[in-house]
């Protein structure tokens, strides 16, 4: 049976990665977080102090350290830089802040994506993004566009700020998750966009639970 494939994108804070991960525990398939290959490569130029605005330099820091992307036990994308498992560092503000700046370079996107693909070929899997219904797999099985209004969104990226132990008013976390939903949709390589066969989901007056339900429904009605 060809792989099942569920395409999940949408801007920041949406709920992107907790609702894929538990549609993937629902249905038994993998998860790839594709937020988190971006993020390594920002992690890896905030640590080396590498110029994100030059995709020459990104592309060669790449070439010099080894990064690879494992499945954990808990279904969670591990990022291990040089043998090291950095994956608790990749959602630290610092890296929030490069990251959309490194994913609007084309040659750092092409490497990405093709590994994205050639995982997609060889399991059933759950992904999420901001081209992965438009770009890296265009005829998943099922596609969704996940949305929440920005207060909301902030809201929730504030909560999980404040868990790793950072404080940031909600009015700047307004402001960060609007200016990297701006750039995303803004690059012109693969930028954030509803793909026309997406269903759009609104999560904002949503538990969690409900938006795994509507999305676990659409797979079933897929087949
Ligand atoms: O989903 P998450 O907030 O972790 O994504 C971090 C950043 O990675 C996004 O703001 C975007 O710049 C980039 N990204 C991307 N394409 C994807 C996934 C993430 O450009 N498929």
């Amino acid at each position: 049976m060809a792989p099942v494939t569920i395409a999940i994108d949408g801007p920041a804070g949406a709920g992107k990665s907790t609702v894929a991960k538990r549609v993937a525990e629902r249905l038994n398939l993998m998860y790839v977080d594709t937020g988190a290959m971006y993020r390594a490569v920002a992690y890896l130029c905030a640590k080396e102090g590498t110029n994100v605005h030059s995709e020459k330099d990104v592309e060669a820091l790449l070439e010099q350290h080894c990064v690879s992307f494992e499945q954990g036990e808990d279904r969670t994308l591990q990022v291990v830089i040089d043998g090291v498992d950095v994956t608790s560092r990749l959602r630290e503000p610092e890296v929030s802040a490069l990251v959309s700046t490194v994913a609007a370079h084309p040659r750092i996107r092409q490497l990405l994506t093709e590994w994205q693909r050639a995982f997609a070929e060889r399991h059933s899997v759950v992904m999420d993004g901001r081209d992965i219904g438009t770009v890296v797999l265009p005829h998943a099985t099922v596609k969704v566009f996940l949305t929440a209004a920005p207060e909301e969104r902030a809201r929730r990226r504030q909560e999980e700020y404040r868990r790793m132990g950072y404080h940031v008013s909600l009015e700047d976390m307004v402001k960060s998750v609007i200016e990297r939903d701006r750039k995303d949709s803004e690059r012109s390589i693969a930028p954030l966009r509803m793909a026309d066969d997406a269903v759009r989901i609104d999560s904002t007056d949503k538990s969690i639970e409900t938006v795994v339900d509507e999305i676990v429904q659409l797979v079933e009605n897929a087949h």
